[in-house]
């Protein structure tokens, strides 16, 4: 079985296959919308300090675990103590969760893809937005559309796709998105947009931003779920994972930084509510489009360019429960992929419908959405990147010294790793709960 698994064909390919998974919705769509909740610049600030100082231990941990096992999670966790078992379940599940709403904000882009076609006008966006999202027919074919789309490309092998996506696609996106930031920075009003995301207000400070902060610190750089200890799997032995760490929280962290600046000087310029929540950069863009010349064919290839980095973290994200159903069950990929297309789908339309039909429909007062949301990325995936550094830390035993050149540093990240982090997660997951 395992010299059946299938590896990286470079130390290229993978670092483009996990940048990919990075870069996503989290950075255009979540990471701005977020902030505008959780009062700008201070939020952006803690969430800095949060990827710089922290983060980039568990994203090493998860890697490497994957790559010392090559094994699913499951199998990876259980081979280090048949006990932990039950904590690799927890993320091929967390990931079947993240799908179930990441997936209908990708059929949010396909509309916008398709509506870049027509020149109808549209006179208020906001109620654009939310029309289309209550209309419970095109909200849930898109979101079936997107999934499908993910899940054929899962199916086929994705090496070549990915490379491409992420070889050709993603700078063509930083280009688009240099030139919106441009554009924005013109508008007038822009400087309240920079003030807002760059003079933080401490009065602003809670604790619930903490948390907030470090579910979309995990959520933007994919760690706690398991994608990055799959993707580590496929890594063979000779290939080092350090650079890699810091290619990957480098170029995750500009995306997000030039969606923040495309969109808070456009927001304050047309007079809308940072705080207005996961419609943000839906309304947000389309009035940014409206007033470039041939905006329709810019709004085209950006949603098209966005389209693409949401699928190629569409796919990091269903390659955990595919590749756990797969070695489980010990059936075909083909056949795995289809088990899990009818298992997001059931739980996907729900939430899809959250907007409109089911909106009454409320768990812990948040909508299914919502609910999703918040349920993964600011409890679950900081509790398995807890369990993550504990079990490498303390039981399978990744040390600095073996991939740190600087002694210094190599203390520092087993000290991380051991107890900082730990301690760290376990005081937001408190205080944010609380
Ligand atoms: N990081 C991706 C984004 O920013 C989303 C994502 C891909 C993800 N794989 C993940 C999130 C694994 C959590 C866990 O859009």
């Amino acid at each position: 079985m395992e010299n059946n698994r299938p590896s990286w064909t470079s130390r290229l390919t993978f670092i483009l296959a996990a940048v990919g998974s990075a870069v996503g919705l989290g950075n255009i769509w979540r990471f701005p919308y977020i902030m505008g909740q959780n009062g700008g610049a201070v939020f952006l600030l803690v969430y800095l300090l949060l990827i710089l100082t922290i983060c980039f231990i568990p994203l090493f941990a998860e890697l490497a675990m994957g790559k010392i096992t090559k094994k699913e999670c499951i199998g990876a966790y259980e081979s280090v103590n048949p006990k932990f078992k039950f904590l690799g379940f927890l993320n091929p599940i967390t990931g079947i969760l993240i799908s179930s709403f990441y997936f209908i904000v990708g059929g949010w882009i396909i509309n916008y893809i398709i509506n870049s076609f027509s020149n109808q006008a549209v006179s208020n966006y906001g109620d654009y937005f939310s029309s289309f999202i209550q209309n419970p027919l095109l909200s849930c074919s898109y979101t079936i559309l997107f999934l499908f789309v993910c899940i054929f490309f899962s199916a086929r092998g994705v090496k070549k796709g990915i490379e491409f996506a992420n070889n050709v696609l993603m700078p063509l996106f930083a280009v688009i998105l240099v030139g919106l930031i441009i554009f924005s920075l013109n508008l007038p009003n822009a400087k309240l947009g920079l003030e807002y995301m760059f003079k933080p207000d401490f009065t602003k400070i809670n604790a619930q931003m903490f948390l907030a902060a470090l579910g979309q610190a995990l959520f933007t750089l994919s760690i706690g779920m398991g994608a990055l200890l799959t993707y580590g799997s496929y890594i063979s032995d000779d290939k080092s994972i350090t650079k890699s760490t810091y290619t990957i929280i480098f170029s995750d962290t500009l995306f997000a930084l030039m969606a923040g600046i495309m969109i808070f000087p456009a927001i304050f310029s047309f007079g809308l509510e940072p705080s207005s929540g996961a419609g943000l950069v839906f309304v947000t863009l389309p009035h940014i489009f409206s007033q470039i010349p041939h905006g329709n064919i810019v709004s085209l290839a950006f949603f098209v360019l966005l389209l693409a980095a949401a699928v190629t973290s569409g796919i990091s994200i269903i390659e955990v429960p595919i590749a756990s159903i797969i070695e489980r069950c010990k059936i075909s990929r083909t056949k795995a992929c289809v088990i899990l297309f009818f298992i997001i789908s059931v739980l996907a339309i729900p939430a899809a419908l959250s907007f409109g039909l089911l909106s009454e429909f409320t768990i812990y007062k948040k909508t299914i959405f919502d609910f999703l949301d918040f349920a993964t990325s600011s409890i679950l995936m900081p509790i398995n990147a807890l369990f993550l550094c504990i079990i490498t830390g303390w039981f399978l035993k990744i040390r600095g010294e073996n991939f740190i050149q600087n002694k210094f540093m190599a203390y520092l990240f087993n000290i991380g790793l051991k107890y900082i982090v730990p301690l760290i997660m376990i005081s937001l997951l408190y205080i944010g709960l609380k």
